[in-house]
């Protein structure tokens, strides 16, 4: 890791560590997309790969306005994300519901780590006068707060489902959850 010594350069570490998280997320997102047998929460994970894409866009626009070449430094903070998910479905072998209840779960957690990042990231913005860098970091970090929302009022119906005795409505099939999301 390359010396950091000053608050600009603390800055820049952590817009690299965004940038890999971000880069990480869009290879995991269609990954989740298909695992998901509950279609609202399919989407929304599809939904979420194309803003993560935009997020990347955005932060490249950052790193271009602070005279840096984009380069991403790896984020054990979000690889430790992805690791408990492989794990769990790997030892565990879950499926259907208990699986999609995993998924929202892994998705809360990832979105929460992305809204901590994202908000010191627009108050560093701030106070080091950037201000295109404050708006295209506060749109990433709206999109990781509705997204949040939306994996949760998701989590908040599962339970609700769950507790019912377990609807199969709103689910896709064995074989649809294998094909890739539309
Ligand atoms: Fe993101
Ligand atoms: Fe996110």
């Amino acid at each position: 890791m390359a010396q950091v010594t000053s608050p600009e350069e603390l800055f820049v570490h952590e817009l690299q560590d965004m940038y890999y998280a971000e880069n990480a997320l869009t290879k995991v997102l269609p990954q989740l997309a298909q695992e998901a047998s509950d279609r609202e929460l399919s989407r929304a994970f599809t939904r979420h790969l194309k803003e993560t894409e935009k997020q990347i866009r955005n932060l490249e626009r950052v790193f271009q306005d602070l005279g840096e070449t984009p380069q991403a430094h790896p984020c054990p903070g979000i690889e430790g994300i992805k690791k408990e998910h492989d794990d769990f479905v790997q030892e565990t072998k879950a499926s259907g519901q208990v699986l999609d209840m995993f998924l929202t779960g892994a998705a809360a957690r990832t979105e929460h780590y992305e809204i901590a990042a994202y908000t010191g990231l627009v108050s560093k913005a701030r106070a080091l006068k950037r201000r295109d860098a404050v708006e295209l970091l506060q749109e990433n970090l709206r999109q990781e707060k509705e997204t949040l929302k939306s994996v949760e009022s998701i989590s908040k119906r599962m339970l609700k489902e769950a507790s019912n005795g377990s609807s199969t409505a709103g689910r896709r099939s064995r074989a649809g959850s294998r094909r890739s999301p539309r």
